[in-house]
């Protein structure tokens, strides 16, 4: 049976005290309504979900662009039943199966998702609503379930009475509905309730009214589906979702000690037998081999490390690639679109940026390159500073393979060294320097025999 799913993520989120709209707020490296799209992708064609926008929808859309869903506008918040209704145009199917989900619950996983479909597509149900046991049910929906085992309705928790709100089965905000039934009877719903508001949740009780079944499929762990309305669970949720993500990354044959301080985002990857080192944080889109080591309070974001890299603790770096067996740090900082070749080396306060270092160079202690091509097995010494800006423009530095860039050199780019050249240390270059040539660029030192004495007696 088709399936098409609505995701509802309109709302400002009132209780995060954000100005920015709720489901854009981030738990486990992806914003909340990332977290449910990608869940929904794995149960219906893009073009069959639809996302419904109203607060930052352009922001909310833009993000989600890529994916090909569809998208419909709630203007105005009159709750998730009318969210619901501004999707209806954009539905393509009119029968078959619909799944409704919030925008909020990032939690959510697609295995929980197809047991549901499977579970209504084998039911004679016009509904099933997933439901979970909480000790704490507080502000969520509770579910009124008869002797049979069907829901004749949800209650929300600000319209419950004191004995309805000891009821622990909640709501969890996803659904599965035979579409033909939902839109027959979505225009009863009716904002005759404490907000003010035309609540999806009841039509459990129309359908009921109108000699439809209703059930609940019930899931035991409820940390998958917790919905997002404050900081604090938003807190909750990314704990939660970066345990996932390192108890599977630890199944798969990573080590990682004191996972829990350690952040990973869901869609790095990480091969086997590579140790991750306490408080270290890999972002977005980073890629690291086999056998590595991740150093204590490094943060990687957007790179490619390859096999047997070795990241010394409190290395910074981003959008870079670090070829096999390179090692780098401590306190290494590579800004974007450094490449490190394999078995080179960056040490302590080295600062890459738009810089290439070759095969088995070395740049170990306090220096700056940046805008410079550095050939392999060179040597830059301790101190070296690539000038490439004038305050106007940036401008390249090229060192050939084998060079030895003498300790607190100045390097005024743009400047072009030549293979095995050699610059002695402590020189400005401002000219290029051919290749096995040796380059001086400071004062020659004097020596003043017996200068001391002859000045104590003045
Ligand atoms: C909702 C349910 C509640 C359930 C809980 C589970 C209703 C009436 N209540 O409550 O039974 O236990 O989720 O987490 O549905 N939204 C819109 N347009 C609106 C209002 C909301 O798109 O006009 C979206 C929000 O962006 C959000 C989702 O719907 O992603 C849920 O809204 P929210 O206000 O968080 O509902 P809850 O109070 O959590
Ligand atoms: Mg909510």
């Amino acid at each position: 049976m088709r399936t098409s799913v609505a995701i509802l993520a309109a709302g400002l989120g009132t209780r995060m005290r954000s100005k920015q709209a709720k489901v854009l707020h981030r738990a486990g490296g992806m914003a909340l309504i990332e977290c449910v799209v990608e869940a929904a992708r794995q149960i219906a064609e893009p073009g069959d979900i639809v996302c419904v926008t109203g607060h930052q929808s352009d922001q909310v859309q833009a993000l989600l662009a890529p994916q090909g869903l569809r998208f419909a506008r709630q203007h105005e918040q009159k709750g998730t039943g009318h969210a619901l209704k501004c999707a209806q145009e954009e539905i393509a199917a009119e029968d078959g199966l619909l799944m409704v989900l919030y925008g909020d619950t990032p939690l959510l996983t697609a295995k929980t998702l197809l047991r549901l479909r499977d579970t209504q597509a084998t039911s004679n149900a016009a509904a099933i609503l997933i439901t979970t046991t909480l000790d704490d049910p507080t502000g969520y929906g509770r579910v009124i379930i008869d002797s049979t085992g069907a829901v004749t309705s949800i209650v929300e928790h600000k319209d419950a009475t004191p004995h309805q709100r000891s009821i622990r089965v909640i709501n969890s905000g996803i659904y599965c509905f035979r579409a033909d039934l939902l839109w027959k009877h979505l225009a009863e719903v009716q904002p005759n309730n404490a907000s003010g508001e035309y609540y999806l949740t009841d039509m459990a009780a129309i359908l009921q009214s109108h000699g439809h079944r209703v059930e609940h499929m019930h899931v035991d762990d409820p940390s998958e589906l917790l919905g997002i309305n404050t900081r604090i669970e938003l807190a909750a949720a990314d704990r939660l979702l970066r345990q996932r993500k390192n108890d599977a990354l630890m199944l798969s044959g990573v080590t990682i000690e004191h996972p829990e301080t350690v952040t990973i985002d869901a869609h790095v990857k990480v091969g086997q037998d590579t140790v991750i080192e306490a408080c270290a944080r890999l972002l977005g889109s980073t890629e690291i081999g086999e056998d590595c080591r991740i150093g204590a309070g490094a943060i990687i974001e957007n790179s490619r490390l390859a096999n047997r890299v070795q990241i010394a603790p409190y290395t910074l770096m981003i959008d870079s690639i670090i070829e096999e067996a390179a090692h780098l740090g401590p306190f290494s900082r590579l800004r974007p679109k450094s490449h490190v070749g394999p078995d080179a080396h960056v040490g302590n306060f080295v600062e890459l940026k738009n810089t290439r270092l070759g095969a088995g160079a070395k740049s170990g202690h306090l220096a700056y390159l940046g805008d410079a091509e550095i050939g392999p097995k060179s040597n830059i010494g301790a101190g070296t500073i690539v000038c490439n800006y004038d305050g106007q423009r940036k401008y390249a530095t090229k060192i050939g393979r084998g060079s030895f860039i003498g300790s607190n050199s100045t390097l005024v780019a743009p400047l072009e060294i030549g293979e095995e050249a050699y610059v002695g240390a402590a020189s400005v270059i401002t000219h290029d320097v051919p290749g096995d040539a040796l380059a001086l660029g400071r004062a020659k030192q004097v020596i003043k025999e017996g200068w001391v004495s002859k000045r104590k007696k003045k």
